[in-house]
C-alpha cells in the first residue's frame, strides 16, 4: 500500500458517496484519510456522516453570503484579492454572450463564497479536494488557489451521468427521460466549465424497459460507490496526469485535456475485482 493520501471532502447532501469512500479506508480498499468534511448545507447528512467516524466537520453560509449580495450588492465585498477580469477571462461556466452584468454578479458573489471555503479548509492541508455531491459551482477563483498550477489537478467530482452527456444537476433523470438504454457515472477533475473536467473514470449500466427513474438513481448510485475509491485509488498511488492533446481534422482542429492513467506496478492488485 502507498502511503495514505489526505482528502478533504465537500458534500451538501446525504453523503452516501462520501460513506462509500469512508468504508473503502477502513476496508483497507483505499490508501487514504479524510481530513475534513465541508459543507453549504447545515442540514446535510454527509456532515452526520463524517461525525460519527470522528472527522472534523465545517460548515460555510453560502445561501447567506449570495443573499447578502442580491440584497445590498454595494455594501457586499469580494475578496481583495479577486479579479473580476481574470474570472470573467478564465471562467467557462457560462456560454459567450451571457449577458455580462449577470455573469459578473455571478462571479463576484460565487468568490466571496469560496473566500469563505478556502479560510475553513486553511487549518487542514489536503492532498486531494473531493466532491462528494457537493451542488455548487466553483469558479476559477477558488480552482486556481487550490489547484496552483499542480499535476495531476486536486479537486475531483463525481457525476451522475455518462458525461459529456447530461451535464448539469439531474444526470439520472435527463438520462432517464431521454429514453437512454444506458446509463452511467463518471468521475473527472474539476476545470473551469460545469461538469466539463478530464474524464478519470466511468461506470455504465443498463436501463431496461419498465425501470423507474428511482431504479435508474439506485442503480446508479451502487456504481457511483464503486468508481469514486477506485478513482481515488489511482490518484493516491501517483498514476494519474493530464496531457493535453490535439487533433487536426478536415473540420478544424480539435483540443482537448485528457487524464492519462499509468499501469498499475507489478504485482499489484487490479484495481476493478
Ligand atoms: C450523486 O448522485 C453524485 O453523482 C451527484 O450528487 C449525488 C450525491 O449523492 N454529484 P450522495 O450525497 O453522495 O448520496
Amino acid at each position: 500500500m502507498p502511503e495514505p493520501i489526505r482528502l478533504g471532502v465537500l458534500v451538501s447532501g446525504g453523503g452516501t458517496n462520501l460513506q462509500a469512500i469512508l468504508d473503502a479506508i477502513q476496508e483497507g480498499r483505499l490508501p487514504a484519510r479524510v481530513v475534513f468534511v465541508g459543507s453549504d448545507n447545515p442540514e446535510a447528512k454527509g456532515l452526520e456522516r463524517a461525525r460519527a467516524r470522528g472527522v472534523p466537520t465545517f460548515v460555510v453560509a453560502y445561501r447567506e453570503i449570495l443573499q447578502r449580495f442580491a440584497h445590498d450588492p454595494p455594501q457586499a465585498r469580494p475578496p481583495e484579492d479577486f479579479s473580476l477580469a481574470e474570472a470573467c477571462a478564465r471562467q467557462r461556466l457560462r456560454p459567450g454572450g451571457t449577458e455580462p452584468p449577470r455573469l459578473e454578479r455571478f462571479l463576484v458573489s460565487r468568490a466571496a463564497a469560496e473566500a469563505e471555503l478556502l479560510a475553513a479548509m486553511r487549518p487542514y492541508p489536503f492532498d486531494l479536494l473531493v466532491l462528494a455531491g457537493f451542488m455548487r459551482i466553483l469558479t476559477p477563483y477558488f480552482i486556481d488557489r487550490v489547484n496552483a498550477g499542480c499535476n495531476p489537478p486536486r479537486i475531483m467530482n463525481i457525476h451522475p451521468a455518462l458525461l459529456p452527456a447530461f451535464p448539469g444537476t439531474d444526470g439520472y433523470g435527463d438520462t432517464f427521460r431521454y429514453g437512454c438504454k444506458v446509463g452511467g457515472c463518471t468521475v473527472h477533475f474539476v476545470d473551469y466549465g460545469e461538469d466539463t473536467g478530464p474524464i478519470i473514470g466511468q461506470r455504465a449500466f443498463p436501463i431496461e424497459e419498465g425501470d423507474t427513474l428511482e431504479a435508474v438513481r439506485r442503480k446508479g448510485l451502487e456504481q457511483e460507490w464503486r468508481l469514486y475509491p477506485e478513482c481515488i485509488r489511482l490518484f493516491a498511488e501517483g498514476r494519474l496526469r493530464t496531457e493535453r492533446r490535439v487533433w487536426e481534422l478536415p473540420g478544424g482542429r480539435v483540443e482537448r485535456t485528457v487524464v492519462v492513467i499509468a499501469p498499475a506496478a507489478p504485482g499489484k492488485a487490479p484495481e476493478h475485482p
